[in-house]
């Protein structure tokens, strides 16, 4: 069963809003306690200075989307980075952009991260994602001489590594953190504290929708962090490595879990501070 997390939240009951569509979830006691402006540690850091109310989740909700899609595009495009018969494989940091954007276009709605300029997200939305966009960009470029490296299959390029690399960069520039998790995780880094462990318990039950991006989000520590999980479930893609047979070894050198397509498969979880009102 699932148990309400040990985080200290100091509103009540009825303003948690659960499972239900992003934009339905702004309770106006989470929007009352959001509306604070977020005390800035870095000067130069994008900001979360003025995001408030219902922007702080559907921020939140993005960015998971964002580094989801890219995890998305290394996963489809693992044969290409992996294939020893070619050198260069084309796979530079502007084409990578070029497939995230259309990913995240898909899955956000409708959202063109080409044409940020033109949408209603606040300016300090803009460069948080523009901020993960660069992150993750400069990880592939950082990466070009071993994926153009011939005779060489593997490359350990996959999504989880290039997810760790890119929330490692992402979170050290911004007041905003991003994490990939999971119950079963393979890197230690990415335990699940005890919120997240709550949450993906409820992601792990069969009858969560795996449908429809359904994040759990919730303010705690009496109104000065916003958290948000979106799920992941696995895809055929996945199970080469995250499959069965279990405790085999995987290309990447660790054991398969034994998973089979639509089992949950972890989550990224993002957190947003904001202050107390
Ligand atoms: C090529 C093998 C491979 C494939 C394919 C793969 N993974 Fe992983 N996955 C790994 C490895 C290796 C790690 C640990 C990476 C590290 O050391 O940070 C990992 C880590 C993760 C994590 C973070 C938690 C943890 O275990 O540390 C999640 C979540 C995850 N994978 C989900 C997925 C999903 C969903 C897919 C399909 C879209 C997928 N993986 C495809 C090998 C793979």
């Amino acid at each position: 069963m699932y148990r309400r997390p040990l985080c200290r939240v100091s509103r009540s009951r009825s303003s948690i809003r659960r499972h239900a569509p992003a934009k339905y979830r702004v309770g106006w006691r989470i929007l009352a306690a959001i509306c604070g402006v977020v005390f800035l540690l870095g000067a130069g850091s994008p900001a979360i200075a003025e995001t408030i109310g219902g922007e702080a989740i559907e921020l939140a909700r993005l960015l998971a989307i964002l580094l989801d899609s890219g995890r998305v595009v290394l996963a489809e495009r693992q044969p290409l980075l992996n294939d020893p018969s070619t050198g260069d494989k084309g796979f530079s940091p502007v084409v990578f952009e070029g497939e995230v954007v259309q990913e995240f276009l898909q899955r956000s709605g409708g959202l063109d991260l080409a044409r940020l300029e033109t949408t209603k997200i606040s300016d300090q939305g803009k460069q948080l994602l523009r901020s993960l966009m660069a992150a993750g960009k400069e990880v592939i470029e950082e990466k070009q001489p071993i994926v153009n490296e011939k005779f060489l299959g593997y490359k350990n390029l996959i999504p989880a590594t290039w997810g760790t690399w890119t929330t490692k960069k992402f979170s050290q520039r911004t007041q905003a953190r991003l994490k990939q998790t999971a119950l079963d995780f393979r890197n230690p880094n990415n335990a699940p504290d005890a919120f997240e462990v709550g949450v993906l318990r409820q992601f792990a039950d069969p009858n969560y929708p795996r449908e429809g991006e359904r994040v759990f989000s919730e303010v705690v520590d009496g109104g000065r962090t916003m958290r948000l999980m979106l799920p992941l479930f696995h895809k055929k893609e996945c199970l080469v490595c995250h499959g069965v047979p279990k405790g085999d070894i995987d290309i990447s050198g660790y054991r398969k879990e034994g998973h089979v397509e639509g089992d949950s498969a972890g989550a990224i979880s993002v957190t947003i501070p904001l202050q107390p009102r």
